[in-house]
């Protein structure tokens, strides 16, 4: 679904020579895989994530999404490909806050002049167990049920892959519970679709079927269904 191979991404800085922030990094994320990519605040993560869904351009090596190597798309096919094949979870919510949630979760095929119906819209909402919550406003919405609107929005449009960046990062352990089996679920559809999540949240990582620790910008180690304990010890540096 995505292949990156020797990706590298360097920012420039204020004087002197630009800080590389990936230094060679290589992955492949099969269909139907929830992967997980954990390490240190600063160590990247976000980096790697939108360079990896084409919301960035690496400093070299390649990104194929779904086959088609980002690097020769123009910036309106990648835009096409975004919208059509990924979706993106985020930790904050961006929900719009003077539309409904069912609005909310409407509005991007809306924006996509893409023709959706009541129905799926609600079937969104209904997987994502907020069926009855559809009319309520953001404000009148926990932090949870907020990124599970979001999760309806992202499932709406049958992404291929979606993209989620510390989607339990402001939410309790319980809600972030809730989110974090969604993401399995979608991974887990039997439709081929995958997760990639980037989280500091070790706990939220081993809920993952395949682990991959950042450190100093290249992987470091991949941990197979690990369990928490297996995640925070690779972490850690042992074992
Ligand atoms: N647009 C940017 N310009 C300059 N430096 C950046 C930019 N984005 C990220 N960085 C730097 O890259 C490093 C990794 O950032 P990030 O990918 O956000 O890490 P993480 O998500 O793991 O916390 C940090 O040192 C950060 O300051
Ligand atoms: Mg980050």
């Amino acid at each position: 679904m995505v292949e990156v191979e020797n990706l590298t991404k360097s920012f420039p800085a204020a004087r002197g020579r630009p800080v590389p922030v990936l230094r060679g990094i290589s992955l492949q994320v099969p269909p139907g895989q929830f992967l997980a990519v954990v390490g240190p605040s600063g160590s990247g993560k976000s980096t790697l994530l939108y360079c990896m869904s084409a919301l960035e351009v690496a400093t070299s090596g390649r990104v194929r999404i779904l086959g088609r190597d980002t690097g020769g798309l123009g910036r309106g096919a990648i835009a096409k490909l975004r919208r059509d094949h990924l979706g993106f979870v985020f930790q904050s919510y961006n929900l719009i806050p003077s539309l409904t949630a069912r609005e909310n979760v409407a509005l991007p095929a809306r924006l996509a002049r893409r023709r959706i119906s009541g129905a799926d819209v609600d079937r969104a909402l209904a997987e994502v167990g907020l069926a009855e919550r559809a009319s309520y406003r953001p404000s009148a919405l926990s932090g949870g049920q907020q990124q599970r609107v979001a999760i309806a929005r992202v499932l709406a449009v049958r992404p291929d892959v979606v993209f989620a960046d510390e989607p339990t990062g402001a939410l309790d352990t319980e809600s972030g519970a809730q989110v974090l089996d969604l993401l399995a679920g979608v991974a887990r559809s039997g439709q081929d679709r995958s997760v990639v999540m980037v989280t500091h949240d070790l706990e939220a990582a081993a809920r993952a079927d395949r682990v991959l620790v950042l450190r100093d910008g290249v992987i470091h180690r991949e941990l197979i269904s690990p369990r928490a304990d297996d995640v925070f010890a690779a972490v850690a540096g042992a074992s």
